[in-house]
């Protein structure tokens, strides 16, 4: 067949909306997501020793070290879903260093997409924010209130949600930002991250459609 699988990478600030858009991207196009946060969020419950390690940075709001984080992401991306489906990246790379470890081992993305949203939105949402331990939904108080009881009585908050850790970790995300788009500067497409939800995943289908076209296309001319 001519199916080229999507390689992804998503970035933006805590809280740009990441994770949300995460969900609907895999929805439309059954990507493989590997979310840095998610898995080193599932080791620290299941009390693994990358687990142990990684807790007290994050629940600091710093960055895990890269050794950590770098085993564990390229690990995930070299399963046979993810080769067979394609990927969708989230939460990495996180440093120079850490873009420069996939330049490395040739894991090279189609697409870079960046959400931008203000920071005073970004540290609403964060405070605002809560997950459900059962369906890894992401949900905020005001925008995305619970469908039901049953489930707000479960929801949990992340223990780096709060207005003083959000600051501490959209600072070390400024200061590495600039030095990441530079590997991916020919690829990536910005994007207004402060509209609704619905209106984001427009932008990054259409962005997403048109790169899965082009791939098609090289692949008919060789
Ligand atoms: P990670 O989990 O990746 O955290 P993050 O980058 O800070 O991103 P968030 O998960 O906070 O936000 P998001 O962009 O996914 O937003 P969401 O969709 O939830 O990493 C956590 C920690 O792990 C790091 O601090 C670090 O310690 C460690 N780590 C991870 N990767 C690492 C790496 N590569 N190297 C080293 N350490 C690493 O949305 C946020 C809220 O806003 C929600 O409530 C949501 O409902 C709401 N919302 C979303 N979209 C909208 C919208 N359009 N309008 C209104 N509200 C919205």
């Amino acid at each position: 067949s001519l199916k080229e699988p999507l390689k992804v990478m998503i970035s933006g600030a805590p809280a740009s909306g990441k994770g949300t858009q995460c969900e609907l991207i895999v929805r439309k196009f059954g990507l493989v997501h590997v979310s840095t946060g998610d898995l080193l969020r599932a080791e620290v419950s299941s009390g693994t020793e990358i687990g142990n390690k990684a807790k007290e940075f994050m629940n600091a709001g710093r960055l895990v070290p890269d050794e950590v984080v770098t085993a564990m992401v390229t690990a995930r991306l070299s399963r046979e879903d993810a080769k067979e489906s394609g990927w969708l990246l989230d939460g990495y790379p996180r440093s120079f260093n850490q873009a420069q470890s996939l330049q490395s081992l040739k894991i090279i993305p189609d697409v870079y997409i960046v959400l931008d949203v203000p920071d005073e939105i970004l540290i609403d949402r964060c405070i605002g924010r809560r997950l459900d331990p059962v369906t890894g939904k992401i949900y905020h108080l005001k925008s995305f209130p619970p469908e039901t009881e049953e489930i707000k009585a479960r929801l949990i908050t992340r223990p780096d949600d709060t207005e003083e850790k959000v600051k501490s970790r959209l600072e070390i995300y400024k200061q590495n930002a600039d030095a990441i788009s530079t590997t991916y500067s020919h690829i990536m497409k910005k994007i207004d991250g402060n509209h609704p939800k619905e209106v984001v995943f427009e932008v990054i289908d259409s962005i997403l459609s048109q790169v899965q076209k082009d791939k098609e296309m090289k692949m008919k001319l060789g």
